[in-house]
């Protein structure tokens, strides 16, 4: 007995730091620019493709009070809702939309590392401002990256609201930012900065919970809602209609946004609507098979492709709304038509590279 609590001390007192431990990993500041591109590739996919399609279709607006307007959300809105889910899951890491003159004052910087940091990326938009800060016992990696007033709409909406304490936004101006929250070694842990490794796991988990949040949002507070109103419907073929995309099309249309960083997700399944959606290979159809049968945990792999080594991870695809199940059931290329709600459905697949 004494032996082994020994040993057990003994591991302790000479347990290497997590940052060298880990094999393999994703640094701080790569992990914060992945969940910046998808979280960024969400707002424009919402933005331009939803909103500013629906106006051009001169069909559905968005606006603030959209619940009793029974309109769209706005793109901040959707953002802050997604952001929400995310956070409240208690995965360490956490992202909101915050401005220096902000219409909610819910979206005021917090600290002033916060207000800093975004005095900073008006000055210099061209990368994101970061620091890390020590926090209740442990290191935290923070960065803001520049939001930027990219059409007019952004501009004009901010310049009258009753509200905003700047009316001379300009098209090009940073607007606020988004910032981007992680979760590093302990205090005591010496050089901690933006190389610091991070788990590939725990990297997947927060791309993951982005993408997986902004599917929740989309889909059940713009496409469910809209089709039992009566209001909207989605189709595959929406680009020339008043109508809205599919939740895939949503996923699939951010992924193009995020891949110049090396990131790549994708929705697979072993029932799929669309050919090219089933398993490309044992790996992909032995990870559905699990996460069918295990949802709570991804199935993943490291894999090594001459000297780079990348990382997958497939998390399950849930039927979050009646929506998704009447939708597939119905579908003519269905091969099920018996999904019900909260079925696993297919999977989500996240790959990148680790160092
Ligand atoms: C139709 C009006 C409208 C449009 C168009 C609009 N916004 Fe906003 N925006 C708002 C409102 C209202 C809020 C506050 C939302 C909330 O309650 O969190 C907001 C929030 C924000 C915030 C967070 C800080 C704040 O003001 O509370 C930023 C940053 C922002 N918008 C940038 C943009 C950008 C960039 C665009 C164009 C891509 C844009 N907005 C388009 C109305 C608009
Ligand atoms: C209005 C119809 C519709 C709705 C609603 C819908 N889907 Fe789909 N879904 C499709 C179509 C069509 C495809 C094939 C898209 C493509 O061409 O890649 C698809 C693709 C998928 C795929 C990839 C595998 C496949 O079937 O090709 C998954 C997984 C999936 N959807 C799950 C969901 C979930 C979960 C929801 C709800 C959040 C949902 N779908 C909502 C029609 C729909």
């Amino acid at each position: 007995m004494k032996s082994f609590a020994f040993r057990i001390a003994l591991f302790f007192l000479f347990m290497p730091s997590p940052a060298q431990s880990l094999e393999h990993g994703v640094p701080a500041g790569l992990a914060a620019d992945f969940i910046h591109a998808v979280v960024e590739a969400g707002r424009t996919t919402y933005s331009e493709q939803v909103v500013e399609h629906l106006a051009k279709q001169n069909s559905l607006t968005a606006s603030e009070n959209w619940e009793q307007e029974k309109t769209l959300l706005l793109p901040a809105q959707f953002l802050s809702m997604s952001s929400k889910i995310s956070n409240s899951r208690g995965i360490g890491m956490k992202y909101r939309l915050l401005s220096l003159w902000p219409l909610n004052n819910h979206n005021a910087p917090r600290s002033l590392n916060e207000k800093l940091g975004l005095e900073e990326v008006v000055r210099n938009p061209g990368k994101p401002f970061t620091w890390v800060v020590p926090r209740d016992g442990r290191w935290y990696f923070e960065a803001i990256y520049p939001d930027i007033a990219v059409t007019e709409t952004c501009v004009t909406c901010h310049n009258n609201h009753p509200n905003s304490p700047k009316t001379d936004f300009k098209v090009g101006d940073v607007m606020g930012g988004i910032i981007i929250d992680l979760p590093l070694g302990r205090r005591t842990e010496k050089n901690v900065d933006e190389k610091f490794l991070l788990a590939p796991e725990v990297v997947a988990d927060y791309v993951h919970s982005v993408l997986e949040s902004d599917r929740t949002v989309y889909a059940q507070h713009v496409v469910n809602r809209l089709e039992e109103q009566g209001i909207l419907h989605s189709k595959e073929k929406w680009e020339n209609d008043k109508a809205l995309m599919l939740p895939a099309q949503f996923l699939l249309n951010s992924a193009v946004k995020s891949k110049r960083l090396g990131l790549d997700y994708r929705l697979i399944s072993l029932y799929p609507i669309n050919p090219q959606n089933r398993p490309a290979n044992e790996f992909e159809q032995d990870g559905l098979e699990s996460v069918e049968v295990h949802p709570i945990r991804p199935y993943i792999k490291h894999s090594k492709v001459g000297r780079k080594t990348y990382f997958q991870a497939i998390y399950p695809d849930i039927a979050v709304t009646r929506g998704c199940v009447n939708c597939h059931n119905g579908h003519p290329n269905s091969p099920k038509k018996d999904f019900a709600l909260d079925d696993v459905m297919g999977g989500i697949l996240v790959s990148f590279q680790v160092q």
